[in-house]
Order: C-alpha cells, then structure tokens, then sequence
C-alpha cells in the first residue's frame, strides 16, 4: 500500500494574537501561488481557531493544542472537543509533551482526550516522545511503543488516528535525533500500530516533530515511516514554515 498524504502540521504553542492573522494569509498566499505537496495544518492557541478557520482552504487545515476528556461540563477554564469542532477545526493535538510535563498528563488521561476528540469527529494527534534521559538510558524504543500503545483509545480508527514521535529532548533546542534513531523509532511505531490496526495500519500518518526547520525538513522527511512534521517555532512565520512544507516538493 502506498505511504499516505504527508502532513506537515505548525504546533503555535502559546503564541499568537489577532495580528497573526497576517501569517495565516500570507501562508494562504504561498500555497496557492507555489503550491504543497501535502496537507497543512496549523494549530493556534484557542483565542485565534475561530478567525484562523474562516481562512481554512482545501491545503490548510486548523486545529487546536488540547482538549478536555468530557464533552462538557464543570471544568472551569477548559474547553472541549465539542467547543473545538464547532469552530470548523478538523484536528486536536493530545499528549504534547509540555502537556504531559506542565499538566501531569498520563498516557491514560491522553487517551481519555483521544477518545473526546475522536468521539466529536475530530482527527486526534497523539503524542509520544523519550527524554533524553530515557534515550541515554536505551529506554527510548521501550518508552515510545508503550505510549504509543497506552495512548490510543478502544475505539480509534485508521482515519481519524495520527501520531506524532517527538522526542522531548529535541524540542525547542535546534537538536535533532540521526535519521537512522528517526527511523527505528518510526518503524516500532508502524509495527504497534500494524499489530493494533491490521492492514490499513500503513495509512495512519506517523508524524516527527522536534527543531524540524526548513534546512532539515528535506532530509527528516524522506526518512521511511515519516509522514509528515509536527513544527513549532518554524511554524510561527509562514515564509519559515512554507520552507519546511516546500521540503515535499521533492519527496514522493
Ligand atoms: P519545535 O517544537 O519545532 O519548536 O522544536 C515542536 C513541538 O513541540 O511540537
């Protein structure tokens, strides 16, 4: 079975006010004049999905960074899945490390957001990502595949299940693993997912993100079992963020 559309996703973090908009325009502007030879998905704080998803096109998708595992409820100050679907978002990031760090999120509790978020007809993107000093340790493999397998909820399906393999370490530093840690831990991730998914497991996207930037996009990417990128700092500027979905016009 042929590898699935890639995905290269913007992680804005806790970043963004009104006049960002111009970045989502100008992105817009990229893409149509220069075209993408993969899907584009951008995840902005809360405050800006709703003007960011007047702007989604058939290229450029929004999504959100978290949601709550009840549908609604007494949960002063979070938002839900449902709150995010009705905005026209298509995407939910679950199990971001800084979440898992900042918020004491267990793979249990990811997976009760997966679940929420998938449950509401959004597409889920789990999570999963060593520290670095699991990786010294040789836990990596280990850590990741019993995320990955704790993560996804009962009831996920093929088309509404993506991962993203993020080790911790490389978040935000400019560090990256080789392309060869990158592709050990992909293929454990596919073999999981296969056991889990059977056949059309080979659809699900597997995602890496950590300091993924235009000048590493081309080689990062054309690492097998990689479909796509999950981008934070690169993706706050468009024209820094095109660079990295310009990476896919000469990958498969
Ligand atoms: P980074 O962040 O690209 O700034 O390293 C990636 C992420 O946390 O999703």
């Amino acid at each position: 079975m042929t590898a699935p559309k890639a995905l290269v996703a913007g992680n804005w973090k806790m970043n963004g006010l009104t006049a960002s908009i111009d970045q989502i325009n100008r992105l817009n502007d990229l893409i149509s004049q220069n075209g993408a030879n993969c899907d584009v998905l951008i995840c902005p704080p809360y405050t800006l999905i709703n003007a960011f998803s007047k702007l989604a096109t058939d290229h450029l998708s929004i999504g959100a960074q978290d949601c709550h595992f009840n549908i609604s409820g007494a949960h002063t100050g979070d938002i839900s899945a449902a709150m995010i679907k009705d905005l026209d978002a298509r995407y939910v990031i679950v199990g971001h490390s800084e979440r898992r760090a900042d918020h004491a999120e267990d793979n249990e509790t990811v997976k009760a957001k997966a679940e929420a978020a998938q449950s509401i007809g959004l597409n889920a993107i789990i999570c999963v990502g060593e520290t670095e000093k699991q990786r010294d340790a040789g836990q990596a493999l280990e850590v990741v595949t019993s995320q990955v397998k704790a993560s996804i909820p009962d009831q996920s399906v093929v088309e509404n299940t993506l991962i993203a393999y993020e080790p911790v370490w490389a978040i935000g530093t400019g560090r990256t693993p080789t392309e060869s840690d990158v592709e050990e831990i992909h293929n454990a991730i596919r073999q999981v997912l296969n056991g889990r998914f059977g056949e059309n497991a080979s659809q699900i996207k597997i995602l890496y993100g950590g300091s993924v930037k235009a000048s590493n996009a081309h080689a990062l990417m054309s690492v097998p079992n990689v479909n796509g990128a999950l981008v934070g700092g690169a993706s706050l500027k468009a024209d820094d963020f095109y660079g990295i979905i310009s990476a896919y016009d000469q990958i498969g």
